[in-house]
């Protein structure tokens, strides 16, 4: 069989958790492929909100397995506290849940490390999550990381204590203001550790490759989206990670030819959280209404999000190299009731007009050109079908088809499991 994957098309918080959650009655596997705790995926249902970091937003239906893959970086302090979150709710996370021994640790001096560097870059610091992201995958590539299969071996601690050391220095080096316990850090790590080591770890490219010869389904959950991808996003404002199509052969050891469907997520409109350039955002009254009636505070460090209208020359790019088969519209509801809609189509770029996602896309450079919508009044939260639909939404949703050649398959009303609709 093969492997369908779901992407967040914009800078992230698209509603991944949710339309992973929706989707896993056909999977037997969910497996994450990148990023770690500076995600934060948002699953409602039976009236709960559940928001995971590192776990699989399938780990909530009883039949499939989760895989945390190997090109996902674990913060074993902040994995406990998710796990003790799914202990009320009856999970049998050590039955459903396992971890690639390739996977990356993020140690405690790594979030100082990521502090330290977005101290000293004063005004134009990224905005990091600051969940030590960037520190651990800056090892992971420079050969100094600690991985999980690592916690097997009699002397990781003794690698750890020389990596930790190393790190201390680096952070003289950053000459910023930092207060910080490491010995107390390191208790709650070593303590977290131990929580870790009760799970399964596993060579998971075998995994994934053995159970797609016996006939399962898989689907890869992206984090972040694709404008914070390391290459294709808007550096240096991105995460460490590729975000897009390809992080996931990499970060789960599937080959291209394995990957069929590429489910591709936004929401009707454009957020961002932390620094960077945004070409469509909205600083007036209608931004503040985006924020307000779509909640817009960030689910890891409850920052607000910028808000502004839906960019297509921004989303056509990352369908483009994503390789997009299906959309998936999100937060519709959302823009019920707004006087208008605007939709960016080009950019005038330095006194032209172009479609493309130029190299660089700062305010100085980039002014949107908007075509305007009528805006539908209805609510959406209580619809069930398409047929309901109203006509304004439809000619919204068939611009944006014609314009991204692309069907847009599903068309989310509300925060819940149920609120949402195929077409
Ligand atoms: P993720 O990181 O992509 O999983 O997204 P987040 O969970 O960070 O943010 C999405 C937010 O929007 C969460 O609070 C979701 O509960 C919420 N959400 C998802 N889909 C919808 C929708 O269609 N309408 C509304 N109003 N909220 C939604
Ligand atoms: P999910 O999976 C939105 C942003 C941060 C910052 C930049 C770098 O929930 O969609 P990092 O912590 O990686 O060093 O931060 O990327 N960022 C996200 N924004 N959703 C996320 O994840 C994000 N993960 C990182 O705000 O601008
Ligand atoms: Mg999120």
């Amino acid at each position: 069989m093969t492997v369908d994957l779901l992407l967040g098309l914009q800078w992230g918080d698209e509603g991944k958790g949710k339309i992973v959650d929706v989707l896993t009655k056909d999977y037997d596997i969910i497996a994450r492929f990148q990023g770690g705790p500076n995600a934060g995926h948002t699953l409602e249902f039976d009236g709960i909100k559940h928001v995971l970091r590192t776990i699989p937003s399938g780990i909530f239906h009883e039949k499939s397995m989760n895989l945390i893959g190997n090109g996902v970086v674990i913060d074993p302090v902040v994995f406990k506290k998710e796990l003790e979150g799914l202990i009320q709710f009856d999970i049998d996370y050590k039955a459903k849940l396992l971890i690639s021994r390739k996977a990356h640790l993020i140690l405690p001096t790594h979030r100082l490390l990521d502090a330290a560097s977005e101290a000293s870059k004063g005004k134009a610091k990224i905005g990091s999550t600051l969940k030590g992201i960037g520190p651990t995958y800056m090892d992971k590539t420079g050969r100094n990381g600690i991985r999980v299969g690592d916690l097997e071996l009699n002397n990781w601690k003794e690698k750890y204590r020389n990596l930790a050391n190393k790190h201390e220095s680096m952070i003289g080096f950053y000459n910023v203001d930092m207060q910080y316990d490491l010995a107390e850090m390191e208790v709650e790590f070593f303590n977290a550790v131990e929580t870790l080591k009760e799970l399964t770890f596993i060579d998971s490219e075998a995994y994934l490759n053995d159970a797609m010869k016996s006939g399962k389904t898989i689907l890869a959950e992206g984090a972040q989206g694709s404008l914070l991808d390391i290459d294709f996003g808007t550096y240096p404002f991105v995460t460490s990670s590729t975000t897009t199509a390809a992080g996931a052969c990499t970060g789960l050891g599937i080959a291209p030819n394995k990957v069929k469907d590429v489910y591709g997520i936004f929401k009707a409109y454009t957020t961002r959280v932390g620094s960077g350039p945004f070409p469509t955002e909205l600083f007036d009254k209608v931004g503040l209404e985006m924020a307000k009636v779509g909640r817009e505070f960030g689910a890891v460090t409850g920052r607000p999000r910028r808000c502004g209208w839906l960019d297509l020359v921004a989303l056509k790019y990352t369908c483009e190299i994503n390789g997009v088969t299906k959309l998936m519209m999100m937060k519709s509801d959302v823009l019920s009731g707004f006087d208008s809609l605007e939709v960016c189509t080009a950019y005038n770029y330095k006194g032209k007009i172009i479609k493309h996602l130029p190299y660089n896309i700062e305010p100085e450079n980039v002014t949107p050109v908007y075509s305007k919508f009528k805006c539908w009044a209805a609510d959406l939260t209580k619809m069930t079908h398409a047929d309901q639909f109203p006509k304004e939404l439809i000619a919204y949703i068939e611009f944006l088809e014609k314009e991204l050649e692309i069907p847009i398959e599903v068309v989310s009303v509300g925060p819940d499991r149920k609120q949402t609709i195929y077409r």
